[in-house]
């Protein structure tokens, strides 16, 4: 479904992906892990055109999507859920919700979709009104979800969905994303609980460096003691 093919991506002269490869099939959760700096967010983000690559191709069902602008690869069908969240301020959970759907082919949807979120993410129901911002860290995460995830994409890239959240949180975000899966959804997922993400996933790609330095069956990546000391401090 997604093909990543040798890329290579820049900040100014630096050199930060430096031919990066992987692959996601339709229906899979593949985790990409590496410690602090090695690229992950920056794989993402050259995914999504938001730091367009130098080189090498994105293919998205054999199209080449590299060279779109950031909105055009949203419309195919790809959401993002940054690492940041980026919860809009001042405005309401509900209207976060809306804003999101304005570019999307739901946007005729509205109120379903609405009652959606309220569905499969309780505790927002009781909080539609509330300013995003103002919510907890546990309940903008699930916030930035629901707004990817009723635009009805194809592929969800995820960053970092449990960072700074408290352990108990990391099982109900984990729940949350193969509930996703179970959707129809294929997930992208970077994440530094790199137990918790190998858990849930079926293959993962380890990078450091700007470089894919493996990829295999996330368990066995998850059992590979050398995996772990040389590359994910775990
Ligand atoms: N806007 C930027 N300008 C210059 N360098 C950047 C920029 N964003 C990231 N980098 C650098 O690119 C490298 C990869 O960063 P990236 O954010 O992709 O890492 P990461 O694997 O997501 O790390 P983390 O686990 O800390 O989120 C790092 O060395 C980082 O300092
Ligand atoms: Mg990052």
């Amino acid at each position: 479904m997604l093909r990543v093919e040798n890329i290579n991506t820049y900040y100014g002269l630096s050199h930060v992906l430096q031919g990066v490869s992987l692959e996601v099939d339709s229906r899979e959760i593949v985790t990409l892990v590496g410690r602090n700096g090695a690229g992950k967010t920056t794989t993402l983000k050259s995914i999504l055109g938001i730091t367009p690559v130098k080189s090498g191709k994105i293919l998205f069902h054999d199209t080449d999507i590299s060279s779109l602008p950031t909105h055009g690869i949203v419309q195919k069908g790809i959401a993002y859920v940054p690492e940041e969240r980026r919860i809009i301020p001042g405005l309401s959970v509900r209207e976060n919700i809306k804003l999101a759907l304005l570019k999307s082919k739901n946007r005729r949807r509205e109120e379903e979709m609405i009652d959606r979120v309220a569905q499969y993410f309780p505790v927002l129901k009781d909080r539609l009104g509330q300013e995003g911002t103002s919510l907890s860290g546990g309940e903008q995460q699930r916030l930035a979800l629901a707004r990817a995830l009723f635009t009805d994409p194809e592929i969800m890239l995820i960053d970092e969905p449990t960072e700074g959240l408290m352990p108990l949180l990391v099982e109900t975000i984990a729940e949350i994303i193969q509930t996703i899966h179970r959707m129809g959804v294929t997930v992208l997922l970077v994440e530094q609980n790199v137990e918790m993400a190998l858990g849930i996933s079926h293959r993962a790609y380890v990078i450091d460096e700007g470089r894919i330095q493996m990829s295999g069956e996330a368990k066995a990546i998850l059992s590979d003691e050398q995996v772990a000391c040389q590359y994910l401090a775990i």
